[in-house]
């Protein structure tokens, strides 16, 4: 690529659990097994996943984000005094590689590739989990490569994640997009120099007032082609 392709298109890095698939999706593989606790299940066990992260990051005590999330399972399960026996453990971890894609994703990454721009998944996970999930899930094909925070060992929002990404991009972080349903993941790029959209998929999400704020805020991945389009005609 050329410095006149570089000066019309840009590297995107898209966040994975909640911007490209859906982790609240398990509420419906546990409502067989807590019934009407399914939905605050989902829900803790995703804000606990996170909450270890960033207190790991914190510690400096890393373990890989698998670990996290399956500590945040049998977290969840206590405080929802929600047993459950290590077999079904088990298949809903399983099921965390099976998360469903949000509809849009997928035609919207191959017209974002059209247009000519670098396109990666960019997460939390465990590369090899992420990928896996992301082939189940019909995205990878779509993605150029996959950046893991575990190669630092370290979680979001440690600026030094956003700077590697734009590392691995080959970009300039200015050049770089974060692409985040998380406005906490969105306020790290931010902070770290990237630019940063904002997937607000449900009208009643907050962004949490920092004096921080998205460059571009959308409700689903498909008002991006035309989005970065009309930016770079600005340009
Ligand atoms: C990710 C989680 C944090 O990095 O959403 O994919």
């Amino acid at each position: 690529m050329d410095n006149t392709d570089k000066n019309r298109t840009y590297a995107l890095g898209f966040d994975v659990y909640g911007t490209l698939v859906d982790p609240l999706a398990l509420a419906e593989p546990l409502a067989a097994l807590v019934g009407e606790h399914a939905i605050p299940f989902a829900a803790l066990w995703r804000t606990k996943q996170l909450e270890f992260s960033f207190r790991r990051g914190l510690m400096r005590r890393y373990v890989d984000f698998d670990v996290c999330t399956r500590q945040a399972l049998l977290y969840t399960q206590q405080a929802l005094r929600c047993a459950l026996p290590e077999s079904d453990q088990a298949r809903l971890l399983n099921a965390y590689l099976r998360l469903p894609v949000f509809s849009e994703v997928v035609a919207s990454l191959a017209a974002l590739k059209q247009q000519g721009h670098r396109l990666m998944a960019f997460s939390n996970g465990v590369e090899a989990s992420i990928r896996a999930l992301l082939a189940n899930a019909g995205v990878l094909p779509h993605l150029e490569d996959v950046v893991s925070v575990d190669d630092l060992r370290t979680f979001k929002p440690d600026p030094a994640v956003y700077a590697y990404l734009a590392q691995r991009t080959g970009r300039a972080a200015g050049d770089t997009w974060l692409i985040s349903s998380n406005a906490w993941d969105v306020i790290g790029a931010k902070a770290a120099g990237l630019r940063a959209v904002w997937v607000k998929r449900q009208p009643d999400f907050v962004f949490d007032p920092w004096d921080i704020e998205p460059d571009v805020i959308v409700s689903q991945l498909d008002e991006l082609p035309t989005r970065f389009a009309a930016r770079l005609r600005a340009n």
